[in-house]
C-alpha cells in the first residue's frame, strides 16, 4: 500500500476546506469537518494550507505549571483523570494559559490496563508500577476485553472540553483542536510486561520472541480495546487522536516490522475510519520513521535528535510532521531558545503539514515563561502556504 495512500471509510469526513460543517453530506463527522475549516491545527495534520503554523505542547498540563500542582496538591493523578470536570478543567486552563492551537486531554496511557484486568498505581519519583506484570500466555488470555465502557470519564472530560472550546475561537478566530490519545499497542504492552518503565526491555522482548501465541493474542486484545477507546474518545468530540509510541525506539527496524507494524497499522487505519486524523508519535525514532510512515498515519511526531528538514524528507512530503524541539531548550536563554524554534520553521520551509512542538514531554522545573515565549514566536511568524500536492479524501 502506498503509505500516502487515503483510507476509505464511510464516516470519513475529515476533510478538505470546501466542505462545511452544514453539508448535510457531513453527519457523524460534522465536528471534524469544521475543525478542518476553521482550526489551523486540524488542517496542518491534513496538509491544507494555513497562514500561521500551529503550536501546541507534549504534556502541556503537567508538573512544571503551578495551576497544576495547586489541583494536584488535592488530587491523586488518577483522580484528576477519573473525574470528567477536574481533567477538563487541567486541559483547558493549560491550553488557555499558554495559548495554544490545540488541547490535549488529560489522561494517562495507562488508563485502559483497569478495565482489561491488571492493576497499576503511579508511584511518586518512579512512575507507573504494575504490581503483577504479565508475563505468561495464561496471563495473556485472562486480559479482558469486553469492559472498555468503564473509561467513558475520559469521553465525558472530552465532551466538556469540546463544549468550552466550541463556544470560544481564539482572538483571531481560529478555533482550538481537541485531541485525544491512546498508547500504541508495543509501548503498552512494554509497561504491562516490564511492569514498570524500562531500561533494556528485556521481559517484553521475550515475550515478542516467544511461543508465537502471547505476543500476537496480546496485540490483538490491546488493539481491540484501543479502538473501541479512541471511538468513544471521536463521539465525544476529539478532533484528532495521538498514538503515543513513545518507545518505539527501543526496536531495530527488523523486529518494530516484523512485530508491531502489523497491529499498529490496524490500530491507525481503525482510527482513522472513525473520520479523524491520526498523530502517530514515538522517541528516538529517526531509524524508524520511514516504517512507521507504513502504518498511513496522518501526521508523524518527530523527536528532536535528527533536524526536521531531513527527518521529512525522509518520509516524504506527503505526511504531516510534528515537531521537534529539544524540550530542555526551554531552559535555555531566551536568544537560544528563539534561535532553535527559528531553525525549525526554517527547515519547515513554509511547506503546509507542519505542526509545532516539542520532540518530548516538557518536564518539570521548565520555566513557564519559556514556553509562553515560543507560543509567541511561533503566532507571530506568518507562513505563506499554497494549495500543493496533498490528500484528497473520498468526499472531496
Ligand atoms: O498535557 C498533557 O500531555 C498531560 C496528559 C498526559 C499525561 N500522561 C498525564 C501525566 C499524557 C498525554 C500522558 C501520556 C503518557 N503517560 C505517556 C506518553 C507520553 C510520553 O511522555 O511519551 C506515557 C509514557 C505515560 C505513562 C506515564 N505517566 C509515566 C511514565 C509517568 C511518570 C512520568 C514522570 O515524569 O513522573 C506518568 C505520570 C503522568 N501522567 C504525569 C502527568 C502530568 C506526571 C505525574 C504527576 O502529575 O503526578
Amino acid at each position: 500500500m502506498d503509505p500516502g495512500a487515503d483510507l476509505d471509510g464511510p464516516k470519513r469526513a475529515a476533510t478538505t476546506a470546501a466542505q462545511t460543517a452544514d453539508d448535510p453530506a457531513v453527519n457523524s463527522n460534522t465536528k471534524a469537518a469544521a475543525g478542518a475549516n476553521g482550526s489551523c491545527f486540524v488542517r496542518s495534520c491534513l496538509r491544507l494550507p494555513v497562514d500561521r503554523t500551529p503550536v501546541w505542547f507534549l504534556r502541556q498540563a503537567g508538573r512544571y505549571m503551578p495551576e497544576y500542582m495547586a489541583v494536584r496538591k488535592n488530587h491523586s493523578l488518577l483522580d484528576i483523570c477519573r473525574t470528567p470536570e477536574i481533567a477538563a478543567e487541567v486541559t483547558i486552563t493549560a491550553a488557555e494559559r499558554l495559548g495554544v492551537d490545540a488541547a490535549i486531554i488529560f489522561a494517562d496511557l495507562l488508563l485502559p490496563f483497569t478495565p482489561m484486568g491488571v492493576d497499576f498505581e503511579f508511584v511518586a519519583n518512579e512512575g507507573p508500577v504494575v504490581h503483577a506484570p504479565i508475563r505468561s500466555v495464561e496471563q495473556v488470555r485472562a486480559l479482558r476485553t469486553d469492559r472498555v465502557d468503564e473509561l467513558s470519564y475520559v469521553a465525558r472530560a472530552i465532551e466538556k472540553v469540546a463544549a468550552h472550546f466550541g463556544a470560544r475561537p481564539q482572538a483571531d478566530g481560529d478555533q482550538l483542536g481537541i485531541i485525544g490519545f491512546c498508547g500504541a499497542p508495543f509501548t503498552l504492552a512494554s509497561y504491562m510486561i516490564e511492569g514498570g518503565s524500562s531500561r533494556n526491555y528485556i521481559e517484553t522482548k521475550k515475550m515478542m520472541y516467544g511461543d508465537g501465541v502471547a505476543w500476537p493474542l496480546l496485540m490483538e486484545k490491546l488493539v481491540a480495546v484501543l479502538v473501541a477507546y479512541a471511538a468513544q474518545q471521536v463521539e465525544a468530540g476529539a478532533d484528532v487522536i495521538q498514538v503515543f509510541d513513545s518507545w518505539a525506539g527501543a526496536l531495530s527496524v527488523t523486529d518494530y516490522r516484523q512485530y508491531c507494524l502489523g497491529p499498529t497499522t490496524e490500530l491507525v487505519q481503525r482510527i482513522r475510519g472513525l473520520g479523524v486524523p491520526v498523530i502517530y508519535f514515538g522517541v528516538d525514532t529517526a531509524s524508524l520513521l520511514p516504517t512507521m510512515r507504513e502504518t498511513g498515519a496522518d501526521v508523524l511526531g518527530l523527536d528532536w535528535r535528527a533536524p526536521l528538514d531531513e527527518a521529512w524528507k525522509a518520509l516524504g512530503h506527503g505526511v504531516a510532521v510534528q515537531g521537534n524541539l529539544d524540550p530542555i531548550t526551554l531552559f535555555a536563554p531566551a536568544d537560544v531558545l528563539h534561535a532553535r524554534v527559528a531553525e525549525i520553521l526554517a527547515a519547515a520551509g513554509g511547506r503546509a503539514g507542519h505542526i509545532f512542538n516539542l520532540g518530548h514531554g516538557i518536564v518539570p522545573g521548565t520555566p513557564v515563561e519559556a514556553v509562553l515565549q515560543v507560543v509567541q514566536q511561533i503566532k507571530a511568524a506568518r507562513v505563506a502556504q499554497v494549495p500543493g500536492e496533498r490528500k484528497t479524501y473520498p468526499r472531496g
